[in-house]
């Protein structure tokens, strides 16, 4: 097979890369290790940054985001039973983040590429780039017993923190940037009316937690857990009953509990891979570097990516112009470090540390204390949360 720009990764940002591409005449054939149905089972956050919302329309996808998602122009960070609201329409001159479940939006972006005849091709096994440093990279796949070759002009790394991609620039090219955190978070989806319709992050000495939404029926609740906690550990009775604990009374009274319809432990973890570009491979999303939760960055750190490679493409193909291309993995990186910043001191502010020292808990209150007396502070909080510019 033969294509212009080769895609390792059906998740948000392969798709929504292959779908601006082909709107600009670009050929691309996406290879996603698993099938559709799994893909589409994963449940992931729900928080979009403006600059995402805008890409989902460029890409000929906001629609039903549009109709179904909801706009939000602030939060609330709950702490020493006090709610504070951040304004962010107030502080960030007018912008709002979009509450839309990544799930749904990866069923529109494959809707999408459905309706234009785009090739995905699903349980593609031992996805394998080759040639990268060449001008003719091909990558390789197997369905069942036969080997397929695709030749391209570029490999796109969009594969997520566990692919190939990554692993295949050589480990004296790449540098790897990690921060681990000594916890998780237990997230339940449960079909109930949301305890507030704004988001409502919760500091807590019993640890951090989290009331968000899907929709006004689907609720998405987070409490931080020890990273030996199990899943299995967790009833639901006892979820409900750690989070009320850590929710100011007025919350916690008002919160309406059921069965949870998914249930898991992620761990938070900080991570950025550099260089961005290796040959002819890019690395995109969380190919190349992910975030904790905290900040709602981790979609929003790949919507950068997909709208820099996107315009290097065109510019390339279109005027033959390869500075965006040579220029990508600077100019991502500078974004993606700010998200990283972001989310670091967000997850820093909020949770409780198991080997913090008094000092440490007096600069954690210091922290809300300050943010809530400075209006430059909460501009800061803002235009980071509702997204950096491209
Ligand atoms: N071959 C082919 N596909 C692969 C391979 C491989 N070797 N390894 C992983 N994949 C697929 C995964 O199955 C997944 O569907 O690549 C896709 C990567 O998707 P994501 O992990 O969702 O990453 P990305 O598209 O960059 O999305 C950005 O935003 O909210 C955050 O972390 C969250 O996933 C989200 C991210
Ligand atoms: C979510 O709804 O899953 C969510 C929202 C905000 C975050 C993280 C996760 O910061």
């Amino acid at each position: 097979m033969k294509t212009q720009v080769c895609i390792i990764g059906g998740g948000p940002s392969g798709l929504m890369l292959s779908q601006l591409l082909h709107l600009k005449g670009i050929a691309t054939i996406v290879l996603e290790r698993q099938s559709r149905e799994y893909v589409l089972g994963r449940i992931r956050a729900g928080v979009l940054e403006h600059g995402f919302a805008a890409l989902m329309r460029e890409a000929q996808c906001g629609e039903r985001m549009d109709k179904e998602g909801e706009i939000h122009d602030g939060f609330i960070i709950a702490h020493d039973g006090q709610m504070d609201r951040v304004d962010l329409h107030k502080y960030s001159g007018g912008s709002s983040v979009v509450v839309y479940g990544q799930t749904e939006l990866t069923r529109d972006l494959y809707e999408a590429r459905d309706r234009m005849k785009g090739v995905v091709i699903h349980n593609a096994e031992d996805v394998q780039p080759h040639n990268l440093k060449s001008a003719n990279p091909y990558v390789t796949y197997r369905n069942g017993d036969e080997v397929v070759r695709i030749d391209c002009d570029f490999v796109i790394g969009a594969d997520g923190f566990h692919g190939v991609s990554r692993k295949s620039i050589p480990r004296d090219v790449l540098k790897e940037y990690e921060k681990v955190y000594p916890f998780g978070w237990l997230g339940v989806l449960s079909r109930t009316k949301p305890v507030s319709p704004e988001l409502i992050y919760a500091k807590h000495e019993r640890g951090f937690a989290l009331c968000s939404l899907r929709s006004q029926v689907l609720s998405r609740y987070y409490i931080q857990v020890p990273l030996t906690d199990n899943v299995e550990d967790w009833s639901d009775e006892a979820f409900w009953a750690e989070l009320k604990r850590r929710l100011p009374a007025e919350v916690a009274d008002k919160l309406i509990t059921g069965a949870s319809i998914e249930k898991s432990i992620a761990p938070l973890r900080s991570f950025v891979a550099e260089p961005m570009r290796y040959g002819n491979l890019f690395l995109a999303g969380d190919a190349a570097h992910i975030v904790p939760p905290t900040g709602a960055r981790g979609l929003n750190s790949a919507a950068s990516d997909i709208y820099y490679l996107h315009h290097a493409m065109v510019a390339h193909y279109q005027n033959g112009d390869s500075t965006g291309l040579d220029k990508y993995s600077e100019k991502a990186l500078a974004r993606v470090w700010k998200a990283q910043r972001f989310s670091w001191w967000m997850t820093t502010m909020l949770h409780t540390f198991p080997d913090s020292i008094a000092y440490d808990q007096k600069l954690q209150d210091t922290d809300l204390a300050y943010l809530f007396s400075s209006e430059k502070a909460l501009g800061s909080l803002a235009e980071n949360y509702v997204g950096l510019p491209f």
